[in-house]
C-alpha cells in the first residue's frame, strides 16, 4: 500500500491553515496552555575556555526568571566550539547531566557545532508531584493548564531568552529523545526563535499518530495516559481509547513547527514508539510547509521506507536506522547533517 493510502485509512482531521488556530487546539487539549514568556538572565558560574583540548569552552551557568510566585533558577552546561566564528547550537533537553550517555560531546563540537545542556529534572520532577520545580510556582488547576511536558519546553525557551542575548551563536535547535522529544517537538512549536526541531524516537503523542490503524505493538493514548498522565493536560486523558474523537492528530505538532524545520529520527526496532506511525505523521504533515511554500518531507518512494534511510531535503527530514529505542551517535550524525545541509 502506498502511503497514502494507508493515510486514507486512518482518516486525519485536516491541519487548520492558521498556526494559531494548531496552537491552540494542542494547548487546550494535549499540552496545555503555556504562560506568557518571561525574559531570562542567567549567570556564568565557571568558565573553562580549554575543555576537550583545548577545542572547546565549557561554560557552566544558571538560567533565572520571574514567575507569579518567585524566581525560578536551573543549572545548564554550555560547550562551544573554540574554532568556529558563529556557531549554530543545539539545546538539549537531557534525561540527566551533560555527562549523560546521550551527549557525544566532543564529537559536536569536532563538527563545529555548540551545545547547551539542560537536566529535565532540573525543571520539572518526572512525575505526578506539582509541588517541586517550575511545577510549584503554576498551580494546576483547569483541565487545560500545563503537563510537565509543558514545562520543560518553557524552561527551555528561558534558555534560548539567554543564549540569543550572548549573540555569539548563529542558529538554534531543540532536540529531545523519546518523551523529551515530545518536548523538542512542542518547544519548537510554540517558540518561532528556534529554526530545527529535533524528535529523536518520540513516539506516541510526539511525532507518531495516535490514528495507528491496527497495530498492537505501539504505545496509544490510553497507555500512556495510564502511565504518564502528569505529562500533559487533563483534557488529553478524555482521548483513551477514543482516538476517533481527537480534533487533532500528531501531525498537527510537526506542522506547528512550520515554517521551521523539523527532523524526526526512527528506530527500526522501536515498535513501542511506531517508527510507520511517524513516518506517516511526517507525509501527513507536509501539506502545511507547503502550503507555507517550503518543501514538506520530500522521499524517494510512496511506500514505507525501509529499515536504514535518510531523507534531508525537505523542511521535513526523516532518518531510520537499525536497532532500539536509543539517542545514539548515528541520530545525533543525522542532526548534525540535516541542519549543515539544510541552510
Ligand atoms: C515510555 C513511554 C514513552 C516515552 C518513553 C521515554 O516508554 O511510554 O512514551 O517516550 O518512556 O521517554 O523513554
Amino acid at each position: 500500500m502506498t502511503c497514502k493510502e494507508l493515510l486514507d485509512l486512518r482518516n486525519l482531521p485536516a491541519i487548520p491553515s492558521d498556526h494559531d488556530e494548531i496552537l491552540s487546539v494542542l494547548k487546550r487539549e494535549l499540552f496545555g496552555e503555556m504562560p506568557p514568556p518571561v525574559h531570562a538572565t542567567a549567570t556564568i558560574d565557571a568558565e573553562n575556555p580549554y575543555a576537550y583540548a583545548g577545542k572547546a569552552t565549557e561554560r557552566n551557568i544558571t538560567v533565572s526568571f520571574d514567575t507569579p510566585n518567585g524566581e525560578f533558577s536551573f543549572p545548564v552546561n554550555v560547550y562551544i566550539p573554540n574554532a568556529v566564528e558563529k556557531p549554530k547550537v543545539f539545546l538539549h533537553i537531557c534525561f540527566l547531566t551533560s555527562m549523560h550517555r546521550y551527549n557525544p560531546i566532543e564529537e559536536i563540537i569536532d563538527n563545529g557545532y555548540a551545545l547547551a545542556v539542560a537536566c529535565y529534572l532540573d525543571i520539572a520532577s518526572d512525575d505526578d508531584k506539582f509541588d517541586n520545580g517550575l511545577a510549584l510556582k503554576y498551580p494546576r488547576v483547569s483541565n487545560s493548564d500545563w503537563g510537565k511536558i509543558g514545562m520543560w519546553a518553557y524552561g527551555m525557551q528561558r534558555l534560548l531568552d539567554v543564549l540569543v542575548d550572548w549573540d555569539i551563536f548563529s542558529d538554534y535547535a531543540i532536540v529531545g529523545h523519546s518523551r523529551l522529544g515530545k518536548t523538542a517537538l512542542w518547544c519548537g512549536a510554540t517558540d518561532p526563535r528556534f529554526s530545527l526541531a529535533v524528535s529523536n524516537d518520540s513516539g506516541c503523542s510526539g511525532a507518531s499518530l495516535a490514528r495507528g490503524g491496527n497495530d498492537e505493538t505501539r504505545e496509544t493514548v490510553a497507555k500512556i495516559v495510564r502511565q504518564f498522565p502528569y505529562w500533559f493536560c487533563k483534557n488529553y486523558w478524555q482521548y483513551a481509547d477514543h482516538e476517533a474523537a481527537m480534533p487533532f492528530d500528531q501531525h498537527w505538532l510537526i506542522a506547528a513547527n512550520a515554517p521551521h524545520r523539523v527532523l524526526v529520527n526512527s528506530a527500526e526496532e522501536d515498535l513501542w514508539a511506531g517508527p510507520d506511525g511517524e513516518y506517516l505523521s511526517c507525509v501527513a504533515a507536509s501539506a502545511a510547509f507547503e502550503a507555507m511554500g517550503k518543501p514538506g518531507l520530500i522521499a524517494d518512494s510512496d511506500e514505507l521506507p525501509p529499515e536504514t534511510c535518510y531523507f534531508g531535503e525537505g523542511s521535513i527530514g526523516y532518518s531510520r536506522r537499525p536497532g532500539r529505542h536509543f539517542f545514539s551517535r548515528y541520530d545525533w550524525n543525522t542532526a548534525m547533517r540535516f541542519w549543515r545541509e539544510k541552510e
